[in-house]
């Protein structure tokens, strides 16, 4: 009997589908899991199904053991688990591909809608008691039909975005570091172009690459300027892609419009600044927050470890260096 070490709170069904056959320690407050706790949990765990808030560091995969099979992370995004300590531990990474495209790409276009129509706002005013009624020049917002959307990334989330983006009647350029499908830029009736190009062109940005070495800090004041006062930047891929202290002074300064952000440089930390502006939209990090979609994360998650564990190869690894 396996022993797995799950970080958080999971769905019901992943929980289930993990105890059959194998002993399941779980923390289970609703606060994030410390670290002293954390590294007490991992001990003697043949598999580590992690939550995006936990570092899965070197320091973590020796606290679990040499028996340590795999981490099954229950997200898309691999930035908390260090890659390099992992391969060299020959411990499997997996990740929850897919099964959150349509959430987090519906929260991206919410987020668009928000900050261009200036909804975070309204509504604020409203509930504040003020009396906001219609009004010929009350809370204009900016429309999106024939506005060009810049899709930093086009990977599943950035496509599934752009896709949504089309039928609010929207132009479509991006960036990609790989090869872009051509059955896809076709669809989208999309440009590929490089990101000062991207920059200049948007008129509101939505970020959707991976956090990485290089795409930490991709947007700082250069980019900003280059998006331009009337320009709306989107976050919902990792806080790091953007230089937090550089859009503060953007937001502030009206060298962008607005920002609507998902995700923070360090989470859960907001910056006091963002929260006193009224032109940047901030949610806490809730992109793939449906019933069904982290249902879907947990179980593929937990099919992931369950596979690594019976020998067999997982759903959806990851490639580890090396
Ligand atoms: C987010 C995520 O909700 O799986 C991940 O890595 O962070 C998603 O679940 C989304 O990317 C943020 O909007």
């Amino acid at each position: 009997m396996a022993r797995i070490a799950v970080t958080g709170r999971l769905p019901e069904e992943a929980l289930h589908a993990l105890r059959a056959g194998h002993e399941v320690v779980a923390w289970r407050d609703e606060d994030a899991i410390g670290r002293t706790a954390l590294l007490e949990l991992v001990a003697g765990a043949d598999a580590v199904v992690p939550l995006l808030s936990e570092r899965v560091d070197a320091d973590l995969l020796d606290a679990a053991g040499p028996q340590l099979r795999v981490v099954a992370n229950v997200a898309v995004g691999v930035d908390n688990i260090d890659l390099a300590a992992c391969a060299v531990r020959d411990v499997v990474v997996t990740n929850t591909p897919g099964v959150l495209t349509d959430a987090t790409a519906d929260l991206a276009m919410a987020l668009i809608l928000a900050v261009t129509r200036r909804l975070g706002e309204a509504e604020r005013r409203l509930r504040s008691g003020e009396l906001v009624r219609w009004g010929m020049f009350v809370l204009l917002g900016t429309g999106l039909q024939g506005r060009t959307l810049g899709i930093v990334g086009l990977g599943a989330i950035g496509a599934a975005t752009a896709r949504r983006a089309r039928a609010f009647g929207m132009r479509i350029v991006f960036t990609k570091t790989s090869p872009a499908d051509p059955g896809l830029v076709a669809e989208l009736d999309a440009e590929h172009v490089d990101l000062p190009t991207l920059l200049r062109r948007s008129d509101i940005v939505s970020l959707h690459c991976p956090a990485t070495e290089q795409t930490r800090h991709l947007v700082g004041s250069a980019e900003l300027d280059l998006l331009g006062p009337s320009g709306f930047l989107v976050n919902t891929a990792r806080g790091s892609v953007v230089d937090e202290d550089a859009l503060v002074r953007a937001l502030v300064d009206g060298t962008i419009a607005g920002a609507g952000l998902d995700v923070y440089a360090d989470e859960p930390h907001v910056p006091a600044d963002l929260l006193c502006l009224d032109n940047v939209v901030l949610l806490p990090h809730l992109g793939s927050a449906t019933v069904q979609t982290r249902t879907a994360m947990a179980t593929l998650a937990a099919d992931n470890a369950l596979a690594v564990l019976a020998g067999e190869p997982p759903v959806t690894p990851v490639a580890t260096p090396g």
